[in-house]
């Protein structure tokens, strides 16, 4: 009881670091792509590659990006490290305390056969085996060659208008790069849409990329950075191509983002990650979020496509109505009323052992989410939640551990409708 009760606190004190780090972290990866579009690269001293005004927070800020570095390494030199790391050490140890350390309920699915040990050990493995294959592809000729055809498009490049023209390059010609990547991440959802329950499938893909995202910031970008900062201090030449790689890797992070964030916060959304084709929704999504980032930064560019937009509008339609509910089917057709008594009946039988004041399954100390459902009163008053979780979509009862029939489900809706 108490140890359940300090696993809670344990969790929102978790989740609140994520969710913090995770905003400063994302939050500067916005500001520093979006202040590299908004550069004014024509009026500026020689050593300077562009300067921009800003107004914020009641005061005028004046920022200049330097060709190559200053003359003199400049104290204190800020860097932007400790939000990714932070994020990824909160969002690990979440994914423990929620996902690992309850895998019975939380992450293997409802008919699974692996014990919760295996379970853990599989969803680890998947986050270092996704940055293994991921990093060789950026390592490999594939990625070299994404990495030579940004050979122009270093930093470093003073002038706008050809950057411009290579990174678009660049982008189309990535083209085959980001295929593959697709491919492996969808193969990984469907490998665990087998084993793990489709909540924890679209948690598990998510971290598997943000940990990607991390990585690139720890083993790559840093590094290059401190690279950078020993040539300042020793007035060294930097060659063009560090720069490049520290560029593939933070522009990869850059069509992660969206993604990654979708995926943090779908676990309130069962109708969307709980169907049968739970793993391959989550592709179209992120095929769709992915365009999405896509479009604004050409939009940074000054390229900005409707066409993509109508693609982006379209496709999210498609989404919409390949996943609405189909008509509620009785096995008795001529049933059409169901009275809130049997309503009642089915909801004592599958969903009060844990959503009562106090549940009788152990594993919960109060009702989850707070949502009792012990009385009419209640479950009238969470009607249209009882029937996004159980009708609409089979989230609940948790891993239907008490055996919920679609028979007991149709009659909850068709009560629910009514009312
Ligand atoms: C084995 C325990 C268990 C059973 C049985 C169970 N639930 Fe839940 N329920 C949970 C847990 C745990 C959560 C919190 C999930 C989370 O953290 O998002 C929850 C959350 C919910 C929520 C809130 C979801 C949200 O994201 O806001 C609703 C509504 C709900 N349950 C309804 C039901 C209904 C209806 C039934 C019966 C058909 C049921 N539950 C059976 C454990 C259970």
């Amino acid at each position: 009881m108490m140890q359940i009760y300090l696993m809670d606190w344990l969790s929102l004190v978790l989740k609140l670091l994520h969710i913090i780090a995770g905003i400063a972290w994302i939050g500067a990866s916005f500001y520093f792509n979006w202040l590299e579009n908004k550069l004014d690269r024509l009026n500026n001293r020689d050593e300077i590659a562009g300067n921009l005004w800003a107004v914020h927070g009641g005061g005028f800020y004046h920022l200049e990006k330097y060709k190559k570095y200053p003359q003199t390494l400049p104290e204190p030199l800020h860097w932007f490290k400790w939000e990714a790391y932070v994020t990824w050490l909160s969002g690990i140890s979440l994914l423990s305390v929620i996902y690992y350390f309850n895998a019975n309920t939380y992450l293997l699915a409802a008919n699974s056969s692996i014990s919760a040990l295996y379970g853990v050990g599989l969803s680890l493995l998947g986050l270092l085996l996704f940055w293994l294959i991921y990093d060789l592809l950026c390592k490999s000729k594939l990625g070299l060659k994404a990495e030579s055809d940004a050979e122009e498009t270093s930093v470093l490049t003073e002038n706008r208008v050809t950057k411009r023209q290579k990174l678009l390059n660049l982008v189309s010609k990535s083209a085959i790069f980001i295929a593959i990547i697709f491919i492996v991440i969808a193969f990984f959802a469907y490998f665990y849409s087998n084993i793990f329950n489709p909540r924890a499938v679209y948690m598990q893909i998510g971290s598997m990329i943000g940990t990607v995202m991390v990585a690139n910031v720890f083993f790559v970008i840093i590094p290059v950075q401190k690279k950078l900062v020993d040539a300042c201090e020793n007035s060294t030449e930097v060659s063009l191509e560090l720069g490049q790689i520290g560029y593939l890797r933070s522009r990869h992070n850059n069509y992660f983002t969206l993604p990654v964030l979708f995926m943090m916060i779908s676990g309130h959304y069962p109708t969307i990650y709980s169907g049968d084709y739970g793993w391959l929704i989550l592709m179209a999504v992120i095929a769709i979020l992915v365009m999405v980032r896509h479009y604004f930064n050409l939009r940074g560019v000054g390229k900005a496509k409707n066409s993509l937009i109508a693609i982006i509008v379209i496709s999210t339609f498609a989404l919409i109505y390949a996943l609405a509910p189909s008509p509620i089917k009785t096995q008795d057709q001529n049933q059409q009323i169901v009275t809130i008594a049997e309503a009642q009946v089915i909801i004592e039988k599958h969903c009060v052992s844990c959503h009562a004041a106090e549940p009788s399954n152990k594993a919960f100390a109060i009702a989850p989410n707070g949502i009792m459902l012990d009385t009419k009163e209640k479950i009238i008053a969470h009607k249209n939640q009882i029937y996004q979780q159980s009708v609409l979509s089979k989230a609940m009862p948790l891993i239907n551990n008490t055996n919920m029939t679609d028979e007991e489900r149709a009659k909850l809706g068709i009560w629910i409708e009514a009312n």
